[in-house]
């Protein structure tokens, strides 16, 4: 595991000529299956986990970031594992969360005990938990994969998954129970793109259904064709169709095997978000969530969306005169994350020549003082603020000694000058070998 994570720091040390791209989104981690919610004008991103150097899909938690301006994320680490569930042993595959009554509820795939592929849901208070087991045992289990949830305008909620078919079931109120039997979509190749040379598999549709509803129109994207698979959409007057093949939306790009779609509205724009395997040790089984904006046609059409390095452009802009958190970064360097003892995550693995890149900070007239909450069981070093690139201009440097403990956290302030306008900051970490320190929080003052 040290080992493991190790070489992904080494392999994401290397990568210094990426800092003008923010694909993929996640460089702490692999991540996989990505499912975006948009909720009190934020964006809420569920994931999978690859875990590194991994020979077939090891997965075993799923992980939470959020963004109010989908190239910052913030790391809301692990709230769901397959320690949630008693009867899961294996596989925690694609998932999707939606809030109803206050509570958010987030559908799991996992092998049961039993052999057989199962849904689990999972409730919790806040989009990102604490989550628990709904009901202790599966929703619906027939050996199907990569749930997908919707709540009509009428209040019925709809589940999908899919993988060699595709099934749903109308959930009840309490979205924890379901009514009726699981329906089975008679897969067409009017409906879903015809396949030839596979019995099992009449069509494109493949596995990892997102179902929504825009202006009017149910769409249900799914991962197309294997292998590689390619992202195809679907059209319906209703959430139980009949479905209309619209064609590709993502083709089979970025040296990954599989793919998933999230489709969501952020403030005015429509955003796809897939995985890939662009990371540094990336692949099939490591893999990467993305994101990309577009623009559907006026009559409700998806176009031919591409795989890009630059991924999503930046919603306003970056406050750095409110508290902000260390592992909020639109790209990072060598570093890793984990829980903190004052609440949240922080930002470890510390070591020189790392970074993290903040995105579109608003300095405005110009920032005076820079305050860092950082903590180190060693001798500590320097944080470097530098603007444009890890190479770029320095308007503060701030020095951080030894705290007597990895989680025993103090407040460290430098000055600064030069920082004015809307600048991509940089925090550069510097100092002696091993791990220096890490990092919870920052702001600035004017
Ligand atoms: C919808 O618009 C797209 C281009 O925006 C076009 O290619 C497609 O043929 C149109 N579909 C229908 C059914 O009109
Ligand atoms: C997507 O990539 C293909 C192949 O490189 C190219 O022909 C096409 O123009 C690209 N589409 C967009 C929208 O960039
Ligand atoms: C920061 O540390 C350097 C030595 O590395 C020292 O010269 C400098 O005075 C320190 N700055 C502050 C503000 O303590
Ligand atoms: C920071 O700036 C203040 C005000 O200009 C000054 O009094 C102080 O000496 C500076 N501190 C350092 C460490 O340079």
């Amino acid at each position: 595991m040290k080992t493991s994570a190790l070489s992904l720091t080494a392999a994401l040390a290397t990568l210094v000529t990426r800092a003008t791209a923010d694909n993929p989104i996640i460089q702490t981690l692999y991540t996989t299956d990505p499912a975006p919610l948009v909720y009190d004008d934020r964006i809420y991103l569920y994931t999978g986990h690859d875990e590194p150097n991994a020979q077939t899909f090891q997965m075993n938690d799923w992980r939470v970031y959020s963004s109010s301006d989908m190239v910052n994320w913030q790391d809301h680490g692990s709230p769901l594992s397959l320690k949630t569930f008693s009867w899961a042993t294996a596989q925690a595959w694609a998932g999707q969360t939606i809030p109803r009554n206050g509570k958010f509820y987030w559908y799991v795939p996992m092998r049961h005990t039993s052999g057989s592929m199962a849904i689990g849901v999972a409730v919790g208070d806040s989009p990102t938990g604490p989550f628990k087991d709904a009901i202790g045992k599966p929703l619906v289990m027939n050996n199907g994969i990569d749930p997908t949830v919707w709540i009509d305008d009428d209040g019925q909620a709809y589940l999908y998954w899919g993988n060699p078919g595709l099934w749903y079931v109308k959930l009840n109120p309490d979205m924890v129970s379901y009514t009726g039997n699981i329906n089975t979509v008679t897969l067409t190749a009017a409906g879903f793109g015809g396949r030839s040379g596979n019995a099992q598999r009449p069509t494109t549709f493949e596995e990892g259904p997102w179902l929504y509803k825009r202006s009017g129109k149910y769409y249900m994207v799914f991962a197309a064709s294997c292998c590689s698979e390619h992202l195809g959409w679907s059209t319906g007057p209703s959430a139980t169709g009949p479905w209309t093949y619209g064609g590709v939306m993502m083709p089979a790009q970025g040296s990954s095997f599989t793919n998933h779609p999230g489709v969501v509205d952020f403030r005015g724009g429509s955003y796809l978000f897939y995985h890939n395997g662009a990371l540094p040790g990336g692949g099939g089984y490591d893999r990467s969530v993305c994101v990309e904006k577009f623009a559907y046609g006026t009559n409700g059409s998806i176009p031919v969306i591409n795989m890009s390095k630059e991924g999503a452009p930046q919603v306003g802009t970056l406050d750095p005169y409110v508290r902000q958190e260390a592992e909020t970064m639109a790209w990072s360097s060598g570093v890793q994350t984990e829980a903190c003892s004052e609440g949240g995550m922080d930002v470890l693995s510390i070591n020189n020549g790392d970074y993290i890149k903040v995105k579109g900070v608003a300095f405005g007239g110009g920032a005076k003082t820079f305050t860092a909450r950082v903590s180190s069981g060693s001798s500590g070093g320097k944080i470097e603020l530098r603007l444009g690139s890890a190479s770029g201009t320095v308007v503060g440097t701030c020095n951080v000694s030894g705290t007597g403990g990895w989680q025993n956290w103090a407040s460290v302030s430098c000055n600064v000058s030069g920082a004015t306008g809307t600048q991509d900051l940089f925090f550069r970490f510097t100092g002696g070998g091993g791990e220096l320190f890490r990092f919870n929080w920052w702001q600035f003052k004017q």
